[in-house]
């Protein structure tokens, strides 16, 4: 079965130029590390550019070269021979992760950082600060103006296998010294004495005990420590942590290749971090860019929302957080802005049990928008499942000396992409919409007012919804829902 949208893109990327105008090859990284003269910089989840079909602990087990042929391994290893010449280059490099999966965990890093000088490697574990939560932010800075981030692990799979969305920024010093800000903060924690910097603390606004780091804001003022991070980008913000009203953006004019937009006068854009912490009251926090997003939408407009998971409360913390704050957020703007919100979500062999209940309770606000004729609610929730086909046949091709009868390697078949776009601004992020990705995790987001990207993110949108593999969810059994009568 051919790939879905393959003409839109399996991989969407946007190349966005500011101020230069440059046209890109096709695949980002090769590009970005075999032009980089001065810095690499990388934070990932985990590596797995170089397939393995030979190790019976990896999904790629048991799958013949043709076959890793035909599904584009190749451009994996690209990828890291990439990285391989410009190591040897003495390029200065540093590659920032979470421990990693099985069977890779850091091996690649540590290759790559292993007797040469000018590479640095080092494993984050945010669960020592925060009790849970990983690395999941992926971003490529290069040279101090070239940055990549998106929901693309550093996996061959991700580059053919796994539909992705990313935006790519060349040029671009303003934006990429901050995101750089951000990694040197990273970097710092990953150097830092975890047990002299961390407290378990009741967290009022969440309602449980978690351990967070000794700065943070849900720390009562007087008993926070001074932060010994260095420094903070200064993108004076919007509402969450601490509240602050006034979004402050950065004004760049960024050309799109690609798209005529006469009209290429600055327009706000901005950054948005997590965890808090890392952010210090300085920056947004990503769960407010993500707010944010769906509130800009305008009376009557449509919100397109694109996730691989969503669940409304927390999936890995020891007490489970309750989490309405983008369910809430949608349906204020169906009940006062009379807003259309569209949401993908993926369907694929690691889906969230509780996730279809969660959609179907956000869909009963259409139940509720409609519950009295005194209402003057004209807007409206549809949710899709986004099923990439073979999604139920991924997995190693042998296990034990027997065939599976598995078509794709583990981890494919999925619809990847984390974004939201209104009719007027555009946010694309590395966080999947769960709790613990805006409280615990790492995580960047990119988000823009250019009108060229708010309709580029749209279209790769629509061609998705409007998809075959696009299922929609059914809305909560009415019967069922006021059986007591
Ligand atoms: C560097 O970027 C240019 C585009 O400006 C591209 O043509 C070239 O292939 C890149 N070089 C490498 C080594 O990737
Ligand atoms: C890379 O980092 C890992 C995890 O911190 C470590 O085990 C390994 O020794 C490092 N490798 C090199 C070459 O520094
Ligand atoms: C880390 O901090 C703890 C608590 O302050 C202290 O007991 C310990 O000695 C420190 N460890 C190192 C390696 O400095
Ligand atoms: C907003 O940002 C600009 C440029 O970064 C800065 O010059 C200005 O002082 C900031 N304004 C506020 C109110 O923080
Ligand atoms: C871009 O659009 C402007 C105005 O709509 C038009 O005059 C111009 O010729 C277009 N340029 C290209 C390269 O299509
Ligand atoms: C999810 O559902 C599957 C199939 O019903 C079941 O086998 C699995 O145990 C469930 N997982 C969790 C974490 O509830
Ligand atoms: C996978 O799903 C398809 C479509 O729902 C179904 O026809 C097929 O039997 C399933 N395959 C497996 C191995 O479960």
């Amino acid at each position: 079965m051919g790939l879905p949208n393959a003409k839109l893109g399996w991989f969407n990327l946007f190349p966005l130029i500011c101020p230069n105008l440059l046209l890109l090859p096709e695949y980002f990284p090769p590009w970005l590390a075999g032009n980089s003269s001065k810095s690499l910089d990388i934070i990932a989840q985990y590596w797995q550019l170089v397939p393995r079909p030979a190790d019976p602990r990896s999904g790629d087990y048991g799958y013949s070269k043709e076959e890793l042929q035909r599904f584009g391994a190749n451009e994996g290893l690209k990828v890291y021979k990439a990285l391989e010449n410009a190591a040897n280059r003495k390029l200065p490099i540093r590659l920032l992760q979470h421990s990693g999966v099985s069977p890779d965990y850091t091996e690649e890093p540590s290759n790559l950082a292993s007797g040469r000088p000018n590479v640095k490697n080092v494993t984050l574990l945010l669960s020592d600060w925060w009790g849970s939560g990983v690395v999941h932010a992926k971003v490529w800075i290069s040279d101090s103006r070239d940055v990549y981030i998106g929901s693309a692990n550093n996996d061959w799979k991700s580059l053919t296998q796994v539909k992705e969305v990313g935006i790519y920024l060349t040029g671009c010093s303003e934006i990429a010294e901050k995101v750089e800000i951000y990694y040197n903060n990273l970097w710092k924690l990953s150097h830092l004495n975890v047990s002299a910097y961390t407290r378990s603390v009741w967290d009022q606004q969440w309602q449980i005990n978690r351990k967070v780091p000794c700065w943070s804001h849900f720390i009562n003022p007087k008993e926070r420590c001074r932060s010994p991070l260095p420094k903070y980008v200064k993108i004076a913000h919007v509402s969450g942590y601490p509240v602050l009203s006034d979004p402050n953006m950065s004004h760049i004019s960024i050309e799109t290749p690609g798209v005529n937009d006469s009209s290429s006068d600055p327009q706000p854009n901005y950054l948005s971090f997590a965890p808090p912490e890392l952010l210090f009251g300085q920056y947004q926090t990503d769960e407010q860019a993500w707010v944010d997003t769906i509130k800009s939408v305008g009376k009557g407009g449509t919100v397109r929302i694109n996730t691989m998971d969503w669940l409304g409360q927390s999936g890995y913390t020891k007490e489970t957080v309750y989490w309405p704050s983008l369910s809430s957020a949608i349906s204020e703007v169906v009940f006062s802005n009379g807003a259309k919100v569209q949401i993908l979500v993926a369907k694929w062999a690691h889906f969230i049990n509780n996730t279809d209940q969660y959609l179907k309770s956000l869909l009963y606000s259409n139940t509720l928008c409609s519950s009295s004729k005194y209402n003057h609610c004209s807007g409206k929730v549809e949710i899709k499942y986004y099923i990439v086909p073979g999604y139920n046949s991924t997995g190693p091709a042998a296990l034990k000396g027997a065939a599976t009868g598995n078509m794709y390697p583990g981890y494919t078949r999925v619809n990847h992409g984390k974004y939201a776009v209104s009719d007027v601004r555009a946010h694309i992020s590395t966080s999947n919409l769960v709790w613990d990705y805006f409280y615990t995790t790492a995580g960047v987001s990119f988000g823009t007012y250019q009108p060229a990207i708010v309709s580029q993110l749209q279209e790769i949108f629509n061609a998705d919804w409007t998809s075959p593999y696009a299922v929609p969810v059914e809305p909560l059994d009415e019967g069922h829902a006021c059986s007591s009568r």
